[in-house]
């Protein structure tokens, strides 16, 4: 991942960047991205509170018959291993809980709404890698005692600015962009565009910051919260499984970045297996 993604930091995009990337941003930086429609925003806002009514939620996805059908698909899926049939959102509740339904939520309104369009293998690569990402990282948040539900928000969205340029490309007033270089120049700014995207759709800080910032350095390499050094842990473990959110030719040195966490080698042998695991159900 190159780091002309730090543009959004104060790094002069003009003399960062090759004139390819630097038409694209310009393009990027102008153009109006599409807002949440209400009922998925109103969703993602519920999916985000841990003391949310279940009456709201039940509400606004009764409205809403396409987002019901996603919530139903993805807590069948195998991913949050229901123990029997899922046939609506009060047995979602019931079966696996709000916990679980939350983070169901949250995955039902990206997939409906984040990946819409743009090229479809590009847009699935990005859909799985951030699926993947978000139940790597909600396990590995646990293990360190940090907040799953935010782990998980963090990670699905971290890559929001990748379908959001992918679907900007695709538009016939965008910059003509070869897809061999498509992929790089989508690389280089989507943290850029995932900001000004999470901004746009008011979602939390948190996330906005994840999106923003998932490939700088941290400061202190520190793991005592949400960021770069847990996402870069996530993305490193998805890639191992062939989840990366491109071809990459090497993966991530995953175990160096495990180090950093200072868990044990038994919880680090467990955070390992459960991403493996995790992923072969996505497959
Ligand atoms: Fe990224
Ligand atoms: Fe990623």
């Amino acid at each position: 991942m190159s780091s002309a993604s730090t543009g959004h930091a104060g790094v002069d995009l003009a003399a960062a960047l090759d004139p390819i990337t630097r038409t694209v941003a310009a393009y990027a930086l102008s153009a109006t991205y599409p807002t949440l429609p209400a009922a998925a925003a109103e969703v993602m806002d519920l999916a985000n509170r841990s003391d949310a009514p279940f009456r709201d939620v039940d509400r606004v996805i009764r409205h809403d018959p396409v987002l019901a059908a996603r919530v139903l698909s993805v807590a069948n899926s195998p991913l949050f291993r229901p123990p029997g049939p899922i046939t609506s959102l009060r047995v979602a509740l019931l079966r696996l809980g709000w916990t679980n339904l939350r983070s169901i939520l949250l995955q039902a309104v990206a997939e409906a709404h984040v990946f819409p369009r743009g090229p479809r293998r590009d847009i699935a690569t990005a859909r799985t890698h951030a699926v993947a990402v978000a139940h790597i990282h909600r396990q590995l948040a646990h293990s360190l005692g940090l907040d799953g539900e935010h782990a998980f928000a963090c990670g699905l969205l971290h890559d929001l600015g990748r379908p959001m340029l992918f679907a900007l490309l695709s538009s016939p007033s965008a910059p003509a962009v070869d897809r061999d270089r498509r992929v790089d120049v989508v690389d280089r700014l989507h943290c850029l565009v995932g900001d000004r995207v999470a901004r746009r759709w008011n979602l939390p800080e948190v996330v906005a910051r994840t999106c923003r910032s998932h490939h700088d350095e941290p400061p202190d390499g520190s793991a005592s919260q949400i960021g770069a050094t847990t996402i870069a842990v996530s993305e490193a473990l998805a890639e191992r499984c062939g989840l990366g959110s491109a071809p990459v030719l090497e993966p991530a040195p995953a175990a160096a970045l495990l180090r950093r966490l200072e868990l044990s080698d038994t919880e680090i042998a467990i955070v390992v297996g459960r991403a493996a695991e995790l992923c072969r159900d996505l497959a």
